[in-house]
């Protein structure tokens, strides 16, 4: 489950409760899901043409209830390994500061990340996020992402619209 540090002070939060208020107070939202569900037995016994698709497959409700819940069209499964092509151009697009006009909907099935926010109020905190943890970075808000040292996620990405977002870099 994910961890919440501010920068410049000793605060670090793991409870999954004292993470959901302190990143709601800045109009983002946390909530765990239950990772679980991808080693059942129903899990297993999911046909599907790709990983990409089992995931989805697996997570359906979830998904449904978030689309629902925030207007999104459309779902797939991003994996970044070491050894996915460009690796270091790909996170180049997401390591500065950046916002965007839809909101940024993560659902890390494996690996982990780390989503930096800056907040109006100048407060800078981190969420390490980590297998069964969603965060919705709503739109307009500045943030940047990082992978962590073994540079390996697996995520569903929920977007508004099927071409994705465009960013707008801080200058
Ligand atoms: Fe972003």
């Amino acid at each position: 489950m994910a961890e919440l540090r501010v920068r410049g002070t000793d605060t670090v939060l793991t409870d999954p409760t004292l993470i959901k208020d302190f990143v709601r107070g800045y109009g983002l939202d946390y909530e765990v899901w239950n990772i679980e569900k991808l080693h059942t037995e129903a899990a297993k016994a999911v046909q599907a043409e790709t990983e990409q698709q089992r995931i989805l497959t697996i997570f359906a409700d979830e998904i449904e209830a978030l689309k629902e819940r925030g207007g999104y069209l459309s779902a797939d499964v991003i994996s970044l390994t070491p050894a996915t092509p460009n690796l270091d151009t790909l996170l180049a697009k997401f390591d500065k500061e950046h916002e965007h006009d839809e909101d940024e909907v993560r659902f890390v099935v494996d690996g982990r990340g780390i989503f930096t926010i800056h907040a109006p109020d100048d407060r800078v905190f981190d969420v390490e996020v980590h297998p069964g943890d969603l965060l919705v970075v709503p739109k307009g808000t500045w943030h940047w992402f990082d992978l962590c040292e073994d540079k390996t996620i697996k995520c569903i990405r929920v977007f508004e619209s099927a071409g994705g977002w465009v960013a707008h870099y801080r200058s």
